[in-house]
């Protein structure tokens, strides 16, 4: 289908996906999720559901993608015209623009702290001042709907150029470098004064704390980091060529994600310590710690900004993967050029991204809800990113494992590759363990 488009080379879907993947889902969600979560415990249900549940619905989207050439809707339909199987693609295609929804509000803080890091706002900061600059930013209203919408319109622009010109691209310079300095700010952060008691909040766990809520945010947080639930796996793996290797490609990529995440966490939890800050601060943890860090940092005034550029475009191609399900919807399903739909969809979302960016302190009624008592970031965030994340991937799973059936699943995945090591434990995972655990997770949850 070269009209669609497709990836120039087996490296290249592995960065475009690994792109899609890697984002503020591990550098902004994964520790201040970690932090409320109470800590080790958390990143050791995290690490477990990552491999035992998510990888192999990671294989199982990105070959029903490959097998079936389509965005979500347009894959269930094909492979099951008959019963309801494509709702689970609409459910996809709204997940993606609702996630966009918030995920480009905090994309839009990484723009900001860039220009306040190249303007030298951040140097020799303490974290009260660090914390009364941050509340300052949320709370100004004008400005974050002009950051949201900048980085709808930069999102909506690399969609609308189409998938190896613009994802590609982006993704092929930029993780190196942002792991580079990952690399820089970990070794500050775990040598800084009392980052042991950071660090041992980190790694060691307390078993006592293990409820339903922390193992379903865990699983939650496998999804999210590494796309899954929605059909971007889907959308991306429909552009991958047959002779590509997919056990070994879908490996890479929730290796690199899990290790992100696991290094950020190295680097915010050392530092939050050893300035006494709490954990447990919400969604503006990493933006309150991290310009405390580069002050401590020589050069920091130069890694600074060159961190919250690396960010912002880690984020972007996040952004972009979120985009592309609904876009590739309308290119297949409606026939609508990629232009138009990337920018009607960017339109639609940027109106349901005004209540979230409203929702840090910018509207006093967005920043704690009645009823739930969270702000509307929170709850869209626990709506769309945990539990629609949830609910997608159990579905993927039943349906790859049940009705398309694990074995023609198998029989497009060998198609790169002769052993399969893994044939069996995938087969079992998928049918089985995957969708049952999912159940039991949420049940227990809403139980
Ligand atoms: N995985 C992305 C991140 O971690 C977010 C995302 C979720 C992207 C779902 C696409 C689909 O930042």
């Amino acid at each position: 289908m070269a009209s669609r488009g497709n990836w120039n080379s087996k490296v290249g879907f592995i960065l475009a996906a690994s792109g899609s993947a890697v984002g503020l889902g591990n550098i902004w969600r994964f520790p201040y999720t970690t932090g409320k979560n109470g800590g080790a415990l958390f990143v050791l249900v995290y690490l477990i559901s990552v491999i035992v549940i998510a990888l192999p619905v990671l294989l199982a989207e990105v070959s029903l993608g490959r097998f079936s050439g389509k965005n979500p809707v347009g894959a269930f339909k094909e492979l099951r015209p008959k019963g309801g199987w494509k709702y689970l693609g609409y459910l996809g295609v709204i997940t993606g623009v609702m996630i966009l929804s918030y995920y480009a509000v905090i994309a839009g803080w990484t723009v900001g702290y860039f220009v306040k890091a190249v303007t030298g706002k951040f140097n020799q900061l303490d974290s009260a001042a660090s914390a009364q600059i941050f509340g300052g930013f949320v709370s100004d209203w004008k400005l974050q709907l002009l950051l949201l919408a900048i980085f709808i319109f930069l999102t909506v622009y690399v969609v609308s150029k189409g998938v190896s010109g613009g994802i590609e691209r982006f993704s092929m310079i930029l993780m190196p470098m942002l792991f580079g300095i990952l690399i820089l700010l970990l070794i500050r952060s775990v040598t800084l004064p009392n980052a042991a008691a950071g660090l041992e909040f980190y790694l060691k766990p307390n078993f006592d704390a293990l409820t339903p809520k922390v193992i379903l945010e865990a699983m939650g947080q496998a999804f999210f980091s590494l796309s899954l639930g929605m059909g971007t796996m889907i959308t991306y793996g429909s552009y991958v060529s047959k002779g590509e290797n997919l056990p070994s490609a879908t490996g890479w990529i929730a290796f690199f994600d899990t290790f992100i995440a696991v290094m950020a966490g190295f680097i915010i939890f050392p530092a939050i310590f050893s300035v006494g800050m709490d954990p447990a601060g919400g969604p503006g943890l990493v933006f309150n710690i991290l310009p405390v860090i580069f002050s401590k940092i020589p050069g920091g005034i130069i890694f600074g900004p060159l961190f919250f550029a690396l960010l912002s475009i880690a984020a972007l191609t996040s952004t972009i993967s979120l985009l592309e399900v609904p876009v590739a919807y309308f290119i297949d399903e409606k026939k609508w050029h990629r232009r138009t739909a990337a920018y009607i969809v960017g339109f639609v979302t940027l109106l349901f991204g005004v209540p979230s960016a409203l929702s840090q302190g910018g509207l006093e009624w967005f920043s704690k809800l009645p009823y739930v008592n969270m702000s509307f970031l929170d709850l869209w965030d626990l709506i769309w990113g945990n539990l629609s994340l949830s609910i997608g991937a159990f579905f993927v799973a039943i349906f790859v494992g049940w009705i398309w059936k694990s074995s023609n699943a198998l029989m497009e995945i060998t198609k790169g590759t002769e052993n399969f090591k893994f044939a069996f434990f995938w087969m079992i995972a998928v049918k089985f363990i995957s969708p049952a655990l999912i159940l039991v997770i949420l049940l227990s949850k809403i139980l």
